[in-house]
């Protein structure tokens, strides 16, 4: 097969590097990719939110599979221009994809649905908005933009004034665009967060392994909210009869729910769970895989991913037996100096190898360009580097072991991955 991956992080080198293992491959593209992914697939210089690019690629180059991993074109419909055009695609139509990229959506669908999650009120003016904070008067409170905002629509906000705040940032200067329209003013939970993916094709939903997130900036989860830090698979926190209880709760509802609505979900379903005191409870959906969560999930799969994607894409996911290692997989984030505020690109990275790796680990690239044989620094996360081991413990140490080796000015990383507290 010919695939086209439509992305160019760290995930998408993960997916890349999952794919290559399948012996169905026989040529791999990945638009636009990234300095590291150019060592493992053929980039083509096409932005991810480029549908009619993307399309016109697939059909000159006859792509039998575009696998979309990034949620704006995905919310954007580029599955379903891909499909239009008569090639099968991974991930899920706009109609589906609507379960990310609106917050107001997902909570409707929740409380239709009976699927537990932090209670909430929509607003459309700040007015309203505010006037309900202050007669709820508990704190903290969640304020959260309706629409995509690159993983910080969302501000807890510790006391009247705060929340005041984000409502004004969100509605009135709307620092997120569009995406402020409208607001969801939810119920602060706590417990351990779990990140569980699934794989669904509509009527079958298979969940992979499951991961812990590290989100904000620095260690002991201080510092500003990122798009992931770093990541462990499995999340300790998450057992069996755990796994048991979100499919029965969350994620079969949840496909159900899809249908019901007339949006059957294909693709990867993204479950951003709290185990709260009283049960678990969805915090988000996304539409997509997550990043850096891929980065410890994939490694883990023993399938064939092509097998899993085209079957999600043809209806047929409950004929495919999907195995998983039981080695951890950690993964720790190389960010650039400034993270996730202002930071400098096209810093030399020392350290990797031709192919941009070292010894003992993987390194997905994320944010990277290569010229002339080397590597440069080119976005805020910059290399999740990933090892397996036979316990966390060894899969940490390996991955810790790797970062040393690897260096670029200004380069900082959390030391506390998978140090994890209740
Ligand atoms: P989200 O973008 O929805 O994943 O939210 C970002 C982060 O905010 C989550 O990973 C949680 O740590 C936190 N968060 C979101 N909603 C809540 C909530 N209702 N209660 C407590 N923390 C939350
Ligand atoms: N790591 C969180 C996300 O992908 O949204």
């Amino acid at each position: 097969m010919k695939i086209l991956v439509v992305g160019g992080g760290g995930r998408e080198h993960a997916i890349v590097r999952k794919l290559l293992e399948s012996p169905k491959v026989e040529k791999l593209y990945c638009a636009p990719g990234n300095g590291g992914i150019s060592c493992d697939a053929e980039c083509v210089d096409i932005k991810a939110m480029d549908i009619d690019g993307v399309v016109r690629f697939a059909k000159e180059n006859e792509i039998d599979l575009v696998f979309v991993a990034p949620d704006d074109p995905l919310a954007a419909g580029m599955v379903d221009a891909v499909e239009a055009a008569g090639i099968k695609a991974f991930g899920p139509n706009a109609a589906a994809a609507v379960i990310e990229a609106s917050k107001v959506f997902s909570k409707d669908l929740m409380k239709k649905y009976n699927i537990p999650t932090a209670g909430y009120d929509v607003f459309d003016n700040s007015k309203d908005a505010i006037a309900f904070i202050e007669k709820n008067d508990t704190y903290p409170i969640v304020v959260k933009a309706d629409g995509l905002a690159l993983g910080k629509g969302v501000i807890i906000a510790q006391n009247f004034q705060e929340a005041e705040n984000a409502v004004h940032s969100i509605m009135e200067d709307k620092v997120f665009g569009a995406s402020g329209n409208q607001i969801v003013v939810e119920e602060f939970l706590t417990g351990p967060e779990v990140s569980v993916l699934a794989f669904t094709d509509g009527k079958t939903l298979v969940p992979m392994v499951s991961s812990k997130d590290h989100k904000r900036a620095l260690d002991n989860d201080e510092g500003l909210n990122t798009g992931g830090m770093g990541t462990i698979s499995p999340n300790p926190f998450y057992d069996d009869n755990m796994a048991k209880e979100c499919y029965d709760t969350i994620f079969a509802p949840t496909m159900e729910a899809m249908n019901k609505e007339g949006r059957p979900f294909k693709g990867c379903l993204y479950f951003g769970l709290m185990l709260t005191p009283k049960g678990p409870k969805v915090i988000e959906y996304n539409a997509r895989f997550g990043d850096p969560e891929t980065q410890v999930v994939l490694p883990r799969l023993k399938t064939d991913l092509v097998d899993i994607i085209v079957a999600c894409a043809d209806g047929t996911l409950s004929d495919v037996d999907i195995q998983w290692s039981d080695e951890t997989a950690a993964c720790v984030v190389m960010a650039s100096g400034g993270y996730p505020g202002a930071y400098q690109k096209g810093i030399e990275i020392c350290g990797l190898d031709d192919q941009g790796q070292v010894d003992g680990a993987t390194v997905y690239h994320a944010g990277t360009v290569k010229k002339d044989g080397k590597f440069y620094t080119n976005g805020g996360r910059v290399l999740g580097v990933t090892a397996m081991g036979k316990d966390l413990e060894e899969a940490l140490s390996k991955a810790y072991a790797a970062v040393e080796r690897i260096s670029f000015a200004g380069a900082h990383y959390r030391r506390d991955i998978g140090k994890i507290k209740a």
